[in-house]
């Protein structure tokens, strides 16, 4: 990165061809190899400037149903949204045509407001749209201010930019499609956790409340941001399975009989055979949270039996959550305990029902979880 700095402090004139190879080498390799839709945006808007020379070059998005356009300025840093019909990217985009510029200032389509707020001083503009496969236009790519002496920006450019643009449409496109994907699953399931909580007669916010808690302890035991936010999509399912659990069993307001609670057991497997086909990795998750939940430590749980490390970190993970809610809430079955009680609990069944490290964790963030379990109360 720092030599692609340096050519272009240094050059006035535009690029030497093996110049622009060098820039696109490096660029087309991280582009490539890159799923991340931030990271694309960022990568793919610094190729344009450093191709064309410009001082700044955005990759806008069009989001038809919100009517806006977005850009990422920075990797996980809220979006960039103006409204998809104003200025020159909306002009740009609307009429699907591309825009050369020389003095942004004496083009009645340019919006100067950008530039009183910022102080910023746009002089020449480069907007190319962006299509997708479908030969939809998906966004515009827009440069401004060029940096050699003349200030403009070139034919040569815009054909660079255009060739950079479908380039780098196929990566976004896929890039989108993922996101979506992933999006729709998280939505997916944190509604059927709320179905299976509404079935099985459990408080209101428990699935969020057992998201949270399993979140910061998967933090806390030191697993990734990424790997710990998985958790927290992937535990409000739970205990979908409970959906084909009866009703009588499910809302009797005393103890279980064993064979009912035998039929009760069956919620784990239940809730893994609904989830184990998938080959996503949100829904995998949460397969193996519905399977082992209930698992113990020392082999005494359900559906399997498995014992200690036998057990996934996911699934030792929620069952501290889950266990925790549900002591200190009202059950059907059950009133509420007190907090000490609680704790005693998990004191007693630190290596027992629950992984040592893990309970160790849990009181240490005790704190943080409280503030969850108010901020989530019903
Ligand atoms: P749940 O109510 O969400 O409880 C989740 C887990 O929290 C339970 O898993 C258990 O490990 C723990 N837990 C809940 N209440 C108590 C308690 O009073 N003492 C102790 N030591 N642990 C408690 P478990 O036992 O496998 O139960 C799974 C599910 O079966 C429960 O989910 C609940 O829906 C149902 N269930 C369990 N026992 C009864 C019962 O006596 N009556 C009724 N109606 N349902 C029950
Ligand atoms: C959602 O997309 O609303 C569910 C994700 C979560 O906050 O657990
Ligand atoms: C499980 O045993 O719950 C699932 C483990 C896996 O499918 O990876
Ligand atoms: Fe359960
Ligand atoms: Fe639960």
């Amino acid at each position: 990165m720092h030599e692609l700095q340096d050519i272009k402090i240094k050059l006035k004139e535009n690029l030497a061809p093996e110049q622009m190879l060098h820039i696109i080498f490096h660029y087309v390799s991280l582009i490539a190899s890159e799923k991340d839709l931030d990271l694309l945006l960022l990568y793919m808007a610094d190729m344009g400037r450093d191709l064309i020379l410009a001082d700044r070059c955005t990759l806008w998005l069009h989001n038809k149903e919100t009517h806006q356009l977005w850009t990422k300025v920075a990797h996980g840093v809220k979006a960039l949204t103006m409204p998809d019909e104003v200025g020159l990217a909306g002009y740009a985009l609307m009429k699907n045509e591309t825009i050369f510029i020389e003095d942004a200032y004496k083009d009645p389509r340019f919006n100067p407001e950008m530039d009183l707020k910022t102080g910023y001083h746009t002089q020449s503009v480069l907007v190319i749209p962006i299509q997708n496969q479908n030969g939809e236009t998906m966004g515009v790519y827009q440069a401004i201010n060029k940096l050699t002496s003349d200030g403009v920006f070139s034919l040569q450019d815009m054909n660079l930019l255009s060739l950079a643009a479908s380039y780098s449409g196929k990566a976004l496109e896929s890039a989108l499609l993922d996101q979506e994907i992933e999006q729709t699953q998280r939505e997916i399931i944190f509604t059927m956790g709320v179905i299976g909580e509404s079935r099985s007669k459990e408080t209101g916010n428990h699935v969020k409340r057992v998201a949270e808690y399993s979140k910061v302890l998967a933090l806390n035991y030191g697993l990734s941001p990424s790997e710990s936010d998985l958790i927290k999509v992937a535990s409000p399912m739970h205990d979908i399975g409970k959906v084909a659990i009866p009703d009588d069993i499910l809302k009797k307001p005393g103890k279980l009989s064993d064979e009912e609670f035998s039929m009760m057991q069956a919620h784990t497997e239940i809730g893994y055979g609904l989830l184990k086909e998938s080959h996503r990795k949100i829904l995998r998750s949460a397969a193996i949270i519905a399977h082992q939940h209930h698992e113990k430590w020392n082999g005494t749980g359900y559906p399997k039996g498995l014992k200690g490390e036998e057990i996934h970190i996911y699934g030792r993970i929620t069952a501290i959550a889950d266990v925790f809610d549900a002591l200190v809430s009202d059950r059907c079955y059950k009133k509420a305990w007190d907090l000490d009680r609680v704790i005693n609990l998990f004191k007693e069944e630190r290596g027992v029902q629950f992984d040592p490290k893990l309970v160790d964790v849990f009181l240490g963030c005790l704190e943080e979880i409280l503030v969850l379990k108010d901020k989530y109360a019903d």
